[in-house]
């Protein structure tokens, strides 16, 4: 993977910021990325303090950067929240302030805050905009109200916000372990970190199907799924024994058989849901359409993979090298853009010194 200067753990690196002597700056701007899943997380074992039920591997992505602002405001009666632009309102703003409201009771504060944060990448297209949210949201509030946390720490929170947000937090691939129990133990164990890479210079090629937003949330679907599918036991169980397959053949270097782990985890996630009661389906025509181009690529002789996530939007694995064709494939399979990924940077400070 290639080095990236900025896929370093991030601790706090804000300028003016000095945990120990309780004086921050009050404010503090954070940028995140997307993370894709080639092991899935599906599924809760505990849904206040977001535990997953089995562990999971992600690439973060090189683009459709979160950008997140939290500025403190003593004055305010309560959080202010914008997205994009706009007051957030219901859930989304729900989410946000439930997750203030963690970061003020770590950081032993109780100021109000005004948080704006703009997604360049579709918001609840399947697109892992709850991913790259939280981790800019979680970096950020951490610098705003003074928290001194590590990478791993950084991780635990944004987990709280998203479960894919843990992920996010790192560069490049990331392993988000389970752990073991619930409440403060199961807390700590459940943290992601970076995965050894050797050999590889992948691409994930995004066939844009559809960015508009998904029918059903994800934490409904996952709910859902957990409750009432009986496939669900069976793929958590055989996602548990695709991790190791993974770690071992990301150690190696072998695209082949990363991707052939990715897509089978992935298929075997969609199948849950299809049996779940009601059924959750994201896969459309078009989806199928796609996947019919991936298989085509193969028969070719071109390494590539698919996954998908909540949404019908494909992710393909390919080498760097192929990433032009696999997009011209793909694209004219799904009749739709399709964009080039690269490996991308954990969730990081604004330091002033950025282009
Ligand atoms: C299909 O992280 O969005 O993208 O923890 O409820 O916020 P919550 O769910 P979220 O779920 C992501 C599910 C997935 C697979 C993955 O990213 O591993």
């Amino acid at each position: 993977m290639p080095a990236d200067h900025r896929s370093e753990p991030v601790g706090l690196r804000e300028r003016g910021h000095h945990a120990a002597t309780g004086s921050t700056t009050g404010a503090a701007t954070a940028f995140a990325q997307p993370n894709i899943a080639l092991v899935k997380y599906w599924g809760k074992r505990d849904e206040r303090l977001v535990l997953p039920h089995s562990s999971s591997l992600s690439l973060t992505l090189d683009i459709f950067p979160t950008t997140t602002t939290v500025r403190l405001d003593p004055a305010a009666g309560t959080d202010a929240v914008t997205l994009g632009g706009e007051p957030a309102a219901g859930e989304p703003r729900r989410r946000v302030v439930a997750f203030l409201d963690l970061v003020r009771d770590l950081a032993g504060r109780t100021e109000p805050a005004v948080v704006d944060t703009r997604n360049t990448v579709p918001t609840g297209a399947g697109l892992a905009s709850s991913a790259s949210g939280f981790a800019a949201l979680a970096v950020a509030s951490a610098a705003a109200y003074g928290l001194d946390l590590d990478a791993t720490a950084l991780s635990r929170l944004a987990r709280r916000g998203s479960g894919s947000a843990a992920r996010s937090i790192l560069g490049g691939f990331a392993v988000w372990h389970a752990g073991e129990g619930t409440g403060a133990a199961g807390d700590l164990a459940s943290y992601a970190e970076p995965v050894p890479v050797s050999g590889l210079d992948p691409a994930l090629v995004i066939a844009l199907v559809d960015a508009g937003p998904k029918a059903v949330s994800s934490r409904a679907a996952m709910r859902r799924t957990v409750d009432t599918s009986p496939l669900y036991r069976a793929w958590a169980d055989s996602s548990g024994a695709d991790l190791p397959d993974m770690l071992a053949a990301l150690r190696r270097g072998d695209l082949d058989a990363v991707g052939e782990i990715a897509e089978r985890n992935a298929l075997g996630m969609h199948a849950t849901m299809l049996a779940a009661r009601p059924a959750v389906r994201y896969l459309s025509p078009a989806t199928l359409e796609v996947l019919d181009g991936v298989l085509q690529l193969r028969r070719d002789g071109v390494p590539a993979y698919a996954t998908m996530d909540a949404g019908p939007n494909v992710k393909v694995l390919c080498h760097r090298t192929d990433a032009g064709r696999v997009a011209e494939v793909v694209g004219a399979a799904g009749r739709c853009p399709a964009v080039v990924a690269r490996p991308g940077p954990g969730a990081r400070l604004w330091t002033g010194d950025e282009p």
